[in-house]
């Protein structure tokens, strides 16, 4: 009987066999023409690596969350547009569909999900309601046994090339507003009347996922497809939220390693006045400092992961892991091209692009302002 040690190991070395082989000799050229590889997804799903956490009962590996970060890092640091397009997937749909689903709900979409069968995004942003989630402005109004949804969401990933979106929606009338509370979540299949996916938005990075908007014309939904109770579904995202923030967590902790390996290597070969740069000790402090921070952001995240997988509030650490270790990610990209120079500059090496991806763990899932403001709401309340 395999332990808990045996399965991760052998997990973490599925995933990072995969990366290796079919992922990472892919990435530039994907990047390079915006190619969503969801073939590879799909094999991805067929390993199981769309059920990640879902419980076996569901279909899925029921793995814990530790587990899961240190898959996403495998994949985030062969390409981390990949690691976003399953990390959604796992994390935020899947999250709330396991905490708020029906039984019939689990058994027509969580299982099918589970086993890499439907790719599922989670549009919760609008044009102008980013940060302010709850103030977004797409409604639903009840017409007999369904609901019927009008609207427009901004920049969710895998907008238009996933088979499910759970989507956040005001149920609330404009003469009752109830804010944050007048929120509901609807699971809508993309291939229903009415749902629109925009043309894909040209990113500075992670130019292999896909992020669109969505436009919702009077999309007609049975009743039985709003997921929860009416009215909790601000409460919903951002419990998937919480989840989410750790899966970001893991993705800039797989940039900054790809740049540091790529940095160690380029250091020991690139000579300059007669010597690697590596022998000059202002090098080797910034591989030093580089090296220290992605071991901070990793133990975070996973101490993070660790408390979820102990039942415990993550909304504080998840936030933590997040800002950390996005803007961990950040600056160690930054100093990977310092590192290259001229060549960290240039579209051939591949420094550029992780710098790319790096920017926007900064700004997704909440960016860290929102982070500070969510962690620093939580030391008030004690
Ligand atoms: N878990 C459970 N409930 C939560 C919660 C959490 N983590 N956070 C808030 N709530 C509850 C609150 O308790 C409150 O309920 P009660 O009134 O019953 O107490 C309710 O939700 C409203 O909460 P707030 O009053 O705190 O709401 P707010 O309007 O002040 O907003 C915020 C708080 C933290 C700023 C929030 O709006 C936020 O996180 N903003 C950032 C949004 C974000 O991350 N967007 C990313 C979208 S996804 C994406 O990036 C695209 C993609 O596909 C990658």
């Amino acid at each position: 009987m395999p332990t808990a040690t045996d399965v991760r190991e052998q997990v973490v070395e599925l995933a990072r066999e995969f990366a290796r082989d079919k992922i990472e000799p892919f990435a530039a050229e994907w990047d390079r023409t915006s190619h969503f590889p969801r073939d590879v997804i799909d094999e991805l799903g067929k390993l199981g690596f769309l059920g990640m956490c879902t419980p076996e009962e569901y279909d899925g590996m029921g793995l814990d969350t530790v587990t899961y970060l240190m898959v996403l890092e495998e994949i985030s640091a062969a390409d981390s547009a990949l690691a976003v397009s399953i990390g959604i997937h796992n994390a935020i749909p899947t999250t709330m569909l396991v905490r708020h689903g029906t039984r019939e709900q689990k058994e027509r979409w969580l299982k099918p999900m589970a086993r890499g069968e439907l790719l599922a995004g989670f549009a919760l942003s609008e044009a102008e309601a980013g940060s302010d989630a709850a103030s977004l402005r797409s409604q639903a109004i009840k017409d007999g046994k369904h609901w019927v949804l009008n609207g427009a969401k901004a920049w969710a990933t895998n907008a238009g090339t996933a088979d499910l979106m759970m989507i956040m929606v005001r149920t609330d009338t404009p003469n009752a507003r109830r804010g944050a509370k007048g929120i509901s979540t609807f699971i809508v299949p993309t291939d229903s009347k009415g749902y629109k996916a925009a043309k894909p938005e040209d990113k500075m990075g992670l130019r292999a996922s896909n992020t669109a908007g969505i436009e919702l014309n009077d999309l007609r939904l049975p009743a039985d497809q709003m997921l929860g109770e009416e009215g909790m579904g601000f409460v919903y995202a951002m419990e998937g939220l919480d989840s989410g923030r750790l899966g970001i967590g893991a993705q800039g902790v797989g940039i900054a390693r790809k740049a540091l390996e790529l940095s160690l290597m380029y250091c020991a070969e690139r000579k300059q006045f007669g010597k690697a740069i590596a022998d000059f000790q202002a090098v080797q402090f910034k591989l030093a400092d580089m090296a220290t921070r992605i071991e901070a952001a990793r133990a975070l995240a996973q101490r993070a992961a660790a408390r979820k997988d102990a039942g415990e509030d993550i909304t504080l650490y998840a936030s933590m892991a997040k800002l950390f270790a996005s803007e961990t990610a950040m600056w160690v990209t930054t100093q990977a091209i310092q590192l290259f120079g001229g060549y960290g500059y240039m579209r051939d090496f591949p420094v550029e692009k992780l710098f790319r991806d790096a920017k926007v763990t900064e700004i997704y899932e909440g960016t860290s302002e929102i982070q500070r403001i969510v962690i620093s709401r939580s030391l008030s309340k004690g």
